[in-house]
């Protein structure tokens, strides 16, 4: 493929092994996929996981020099103070965050360890070309604010900003970027969480194509696209998407689709029942309450602080947040409302982390099918259900 003098320098070790190794990465990633050439990029945000792969490759990138070009934001792993604190932490498990966080650190990312950055902290506007990894982040930047990213992994994500540029392939190029099935809403969305189950039901029948919803709503929710943004990638893969007169691409069918022939398929009701039946285990009694994958907002953390107020949980609540949110609940004096009731505000932290030892093999209650997919491979079971519902499941120590 092409490359710049400058990006040649890159790849020819003139800015040292980091570079160059994420450099390599690049133009390997540029030529399966047939790019010609590399486009810079304005931002990037690393899926950090905090897992082996993850923290080796940091070191690695660190150990040789590599410095971020872009900072990328990252995701959350955990809050090592905090779990200490509330929880039988193992030293293991402290010691790898800590590495984590150094080696992020050295290599200069944002370290907000937030899974919602398109919503406070890195906020593209139309057609920027961005690399982006996390499931929700990566089509909420292409359907939402129409920016250009391809679906990156963690580590490409990485080795973008630290080259602070792309290979020029798939969804940064226009004609990659068209609708390919239209998806025609007749589910009743009622609520935010009936995204979660729009999500979840559409990948099973679109396969990989790039869906075009109509009948949607012109005012969603942040949070109600959010969640459809996530369950898609949990579901499926689904890095773009076009919603009919919200997506800036799509103000109509005919700009949704360009010249493309496409399939109808409708998602009903039946669909979405079927789905959380399938996806929820029975109600009854909870041990606890999981929020928070993706973190939860500003909004949802003030309306749990006023449904708990003055009141005593029986399962305990474990709600997953930014630190911007944390640190702002606090200045309002909703963070301790929320204590006084036996809640825990988290920063920082994914569900899918090794803190969670003491819930092993109980019941809890969560808002979101893919905190449900992700920990049930650390024994942790649960019934899905609306987000308020789970705060009153909280309240009582079970759930309908
Ligand atoms: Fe966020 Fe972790 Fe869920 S990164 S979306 S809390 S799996």
């Amino acid at each position: 493929m092409y490359l710049t003098d400058e990006q040649k320098r890159m790849l020819d070790g003139e800015y040292g092994e980091g570079t160059a190794l994420a450099m390599r990465v690049q133009v390997g990633i540029g030529e399966a996929f047939g790019a010609e050439r590399m486009l810079p990029i304005t931002r990037a945000h690393v899926a950090l996981s905090n897992q082996d792969a993850d923290v080796w490759f940091a070191e690695k990138l660190a150990g040789l020099g590599a410095k971020c070009r872009i900072a990328p934001t990252t995701n959350p792993g955990f809050d090592v103070e905090y779990f200490n604190e509330h929880v039988d932490l193992k030293p293991v498990d402290m010691e790898q965050m800590n590495r984590t966080l150094m080696a992020y650190q050295k290599l200069g990312a944002i370290l907000n360890f937030s899974c919602t950055p398109y919503l406070y902290d890195n906020i593209p506007r139309q057609n920027e070309i961005c690399a982006f990894s996390e499931s929700s982040a990566t089509p909420y930047m292409n359907a939402i604010y129409g920016a250009k990213s391809n679906r990156e992994s963690a580590l490409s994500a990485l080795c973008a900003g630290i080259t602070g540029v792309v290979p020029e392939y798939g969804l940064l190029l226009d004609e990659n970027r068209k609708g390919e099935i239209l998806v025609e809403v007749e589910a009743d969305l009622t609520n935010d969480f009936d995204y979660q189950l729009l999500g979840y039901a559409v990948p099973k029948k679109i396969g990989h194509k790039i869906p075009v919803f109509s009948n949607l709503p012109q005012m969603i929710s942040p949070e109600a696209i959010m969640y459809l943004c996530a369950e898609l990638n949990t579901a499926g893969a689904v890095p773009m998407f076009h919603i009919l007169g919200v997506t800036p691409e799509a103000k109509t069918l005919e700009e949704a689709f360009g010249k493309r022939d496409y399939e109808i398929i409708k998602i009903t009701n039946e669909d979405l029942q079927e789905v959380h039946e399938k996806i929820s285990e029975r109600a009854g009694k909870i041990d606890f309450v999981l929020l928070g994958c993706p973190h939860v907002t500003l909004d949802q953390v003030i309306k749990i602080a006023h449904m708990v107020e003055g009141e005593k949980l029986k399962s305990e609540l474990w709600i997953n947040t930014s630190a911007h949110t944390k640190d702002v609940v606090k200045r309002m004096g909703l963070l301790e409302v929320i204590e006084a009731a036996g809640g825990h505000v988290v920063k920082d932290t994914c569900i899918d982390q090794p803190i969670w030892h003491h819930l092993e093999g109980k019941l809890g209650a969560t808002e979101s099918p893919k905190c449900s997919y992700y920990a049930k491979r650390r024994q942790l079971n649960f019934v899905i259900r609306p987000f308020e519902q789970c705060i009153q499941g909280a309240l009582k120590g079970e759930i309908q």
